[in-house]
């Protein structure tokens, strides 16, 4: 299995244009199911998460093919409308084929998803909300066996927690329901906006999305459409963490600014010069970062808790007493044994960790284990004093498109071997 090998302590320096948001692309490629037609999916990340979305599209009878970053997909035919562990068991995310699936087909049989180390990841909003459409949905021990003997009807659903994928999920399926449905409580992320947007094009009638309210008409089919995808503003903060905690400077466009408003924001309180302008972000890191103010992480427009293992980097590199409270997952704190190891002084209790900055880092052997905590630990071993050899890199590039080749072009020493 292939590892980082980073020698610390360059300073990064450069423009780079992000890559397409995986967040985004997921959905929008599950939503594909829902067209009856030919669809152009431009900006996607090549993840093998994106990949793999592509095999479940494939087992369902769907044509997809990946050219120079677009995706041609076609749905026009749905032969299949089973997903087995094989394809569900290896990404969270294949649990928004559900929505689609009912929606179009008025059945599906899907394993149970799985593909994360985040802590327990129940799919109840999900499940609670198509039964309220009208879904029968069996949960076997294996897979999930559900069908809409009417077809799924609009609803009023009040989602108990702004779930991101149960708000993807349940506009997908109510897109193609009859009658009005309403979703409160909704997840507000810029992903849903994008997602939305697509189903727009393709002919839906969804009002409010980005808001805590959202109306979708449901109309009798949708056709294909051709639509962009957005930035990626996690990787974009990666980028933009990896200049601060090398003391260097960058500029990251194809990125909508206000769509990591919170983490910018972050990032000018630890000491870096932060400014931006359509499509583009720019940094310049002080001699020396500052300690963060209290980090909690929320749904959007909070801190993004993906966010957090990158900013938790920062702060160990940081001068002063930094403190997080992640409220979303329980495991979000993955990277901190390795990061004491390389010098840095943590202390972690349940959802709360206290950061003691200041003290130097020093290169070490550690293993990722999940994407985010492993995108720390580049961080970390960027800033560190002598050599790094990072494992488990596999979670790492689930999520960053070209990950190491553009660190290299922006001055780090990185190396998979
Ligand atoms: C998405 C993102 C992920 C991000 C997360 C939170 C994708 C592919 N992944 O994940 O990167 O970290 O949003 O911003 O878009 N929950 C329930 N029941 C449910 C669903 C969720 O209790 O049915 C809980 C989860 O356990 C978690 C919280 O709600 O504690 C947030 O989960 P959710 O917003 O659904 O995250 P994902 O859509 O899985």
């Amino acid at each position: 299995m292939d590892r980082y090998e980073i020698v610390g302590g360059r300073r990064l320096e450069g423009k780079i244009r992000v890559q397409g948001a995986k967040n985004s692309v997921l959905p929008i490629l599950a939503a594909t199911v829902l067209t009856a037609g030919r669809c152009v999916i431009h900006n996607c990340p090549a993840l093998s998460d994106t990949a793999l979305t592509i095999r479940i599209l494939r087992t369902l009878g769907c044509s997809a093919e990946w050219r120079q970053g677009s995706i041609f997909a076609d749905s026009s035919v749905l032969s299949h409308l089973e997903l087995s562990s094989v394809l569900t068991g290896k990404m969270r995310s294949s649990i928004v084929f559900l929505g689609p699936l009912l929606a179009r087909c008025g059945r599906a049989k899907i394993a149970y998803p799985g593909g994360c180390r985040l802590g327990p990841r129940p799919i109840d909003l999900h499940l609670d909300g198509l039964r309220q459409m009208g879904a029968v949905v069996q949960e076997e021990e294996q897979h999930l066996l559900c069908h809409a003997p009417e077809g799924l009807q609009g609803a009023r659903i009040v989602l108990s927690f702004p779930s991101v994928g149960a708000t993807e999920n349940l506009m997908m399926a109510a897109v193609l329901a009859k009658r009005k449905t309403t979703l409160m409580n909704c997840a507000c992320e810029p992903e849903i906006v994008d997602l939305a947007d697509f189903l727009t094009r393709c002919g839906a009638k969804i009002y409010g999305a980005g808001e805590n309210t959202i109306e979708i008409e449901g109309v009798r089919a949708l056709h294909g459409c051709e639509h962009t995808v957005i930035g990626d503003r996690i990787a974009a903060a990666t980028y933009l963490a990896a200049a601060a905690i090398t003391g260097g400077e960058i500029a990251v466009s194809g990125i909508e600014p206000e769509n990591l408003m919170s983490m910018l924001a972050m990032l000018q309180k630890s000491g870096n010069e932060v400014f931006w302008e359509k499509n583009c972000c720019c940094l310049k890191a002080p001699p020396r970062l500052q300690a963060l103010p209290q980090v909690r992480t929320m749904p959007y427009p909070g801190f993004p808790t993906d966010g957090l293992p990158l900013f938790l980097s920062l702060a160990a590199a940081a001068q002063g007493t930094s403190i997080f409270v992640e409220n979303i997952f329980e495991n979000r704190y993955s990277s901190v044994p390795c990061l004491q190891r390389m010098g840095a002084s943590i202390r972690q209790e349940g959802k709360v960790a206290v950061v003691e900055g200041g003290s130097p880092l020093h290169g070490a052997d550690v293993c990722a284990e999940d994407l985010r905590g492993g995108a720390g630990l580049v961080l970390a071993a960027l800033a560190a004093q002598g050599i790094s050899h990072i494992e488990g890199i596999e979670w790492i590039e689930r999520g960053y498109e070209h990950f190491c080749e553009n660190l290299t072009a922006l001055g780090a020493g990185i190396w998979k071997k």
